[in-house]
């Protein structure tokens, strides 16, 4: 069956349920907006593994998301849904974009979490925006926005939380959101160390995508340590 939608990391198929459909989580990794490409053999499977524990865990906690079903190795069954245009990224310390825009160390504590909206689109490289961007735009409310900020923390709360029983630093991360057929705004995409910095809580060691950004080497041990400690804490 073809894809009816190709994204860097992921691919989207129909299914025989109009209301669901299928992510494969893909092995191509891209940084610095697809200007620096490369495969790591396992990669999808982690990232699907960890999104799904992921989404599994904050399902518990009330945070309602797009997965309907695991499929295999590297497949989920997904709620088809209208992603918003609007990426949200939250930032509990000083790391990436967020140091070449205000010259703060990295590592910095923020005594609030930072809130930041930025327009999807690979064309314009994601560009930072805001509230009366998102709405001038027509691709979100001044409502939608209030909603994302407010579920936003409520996600940071949860996987800060998560992360430090499994010893590690929440450092940022982006997320997605959705709206599935009754109007309902779920969390959507995926979150993994593509989308999340996660820092060893005692050493500092950087367990995500940052190895592959900065050539750490060591790229799919980060991510395979991810998966062994979460899979851990949920026993
Ligand atoms: P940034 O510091 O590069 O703006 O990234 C903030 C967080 O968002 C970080 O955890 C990585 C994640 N991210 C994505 O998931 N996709 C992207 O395209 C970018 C730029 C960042
Ligand atoms: N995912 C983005 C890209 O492909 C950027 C990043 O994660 O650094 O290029």
């Amino acid at each position: 069956m073809e894809p009816i939608y190709e994204g860097k990391a992921k691919k989207l198929f129909t299914t025989d349920d109009p209301e669901v459909l299928r992510m494969e989580y893909k092995d191509d990794a891209t940084a610095f907006n697809a200007q620096k490409k490369a495969q790591f053999e396992n990669k999808g499977k982690l990232n699907k593994a960890i999104t799904l524990l992921m989404y599994q865990m904050m399902e518990e906690k009330g945070v309602p998301t797009h997965l309907v079903s695991d499929v295999d190795e590297v497949n989920l069954m997904v709620k088809r849904v209208d992603i918003l245009m609007v990426e949200v990224i939250v930032r509990n310390l000083a790391a990436g974009s967020f140091l070449k825009r205000t010259g703060m160390a990295e590592g910095t504590e923020f005594k609030i979490p930072i809130v930041e909206f930025s327009y999807k689109s690979d064309e314009l490289g994601d560009p930072l925006i805001n509230v009366d961007y998102a709405r001038e735009m027509e691709i979100a409310t001044p409502e939608d926005c209030a909603f994302l900020k407010k579920q936003a923390l409520v996600i940071n709360d949860v996987m800060t939380e998560f992360f430090l029983e499994c010893g590690m630093k929440l450092v940022d991360f982006k997320i997605e959101f959705g709206k599935d057929s009754s109007g309902q705004i779920v969390l959507a995409d995926e979150v993994s160390p593509d989308t999340c910095r996660l820092w060893d809580a005692t050493t500092g060691k950087k367990m995500d995508k940052d190895r592959f950004r900065e050539d750490l080497g060591g790229v799919m041990e980060g991510y395979e340590e991810v998966l062994a400690r979460l899979e851990k804490a949920r026993g």
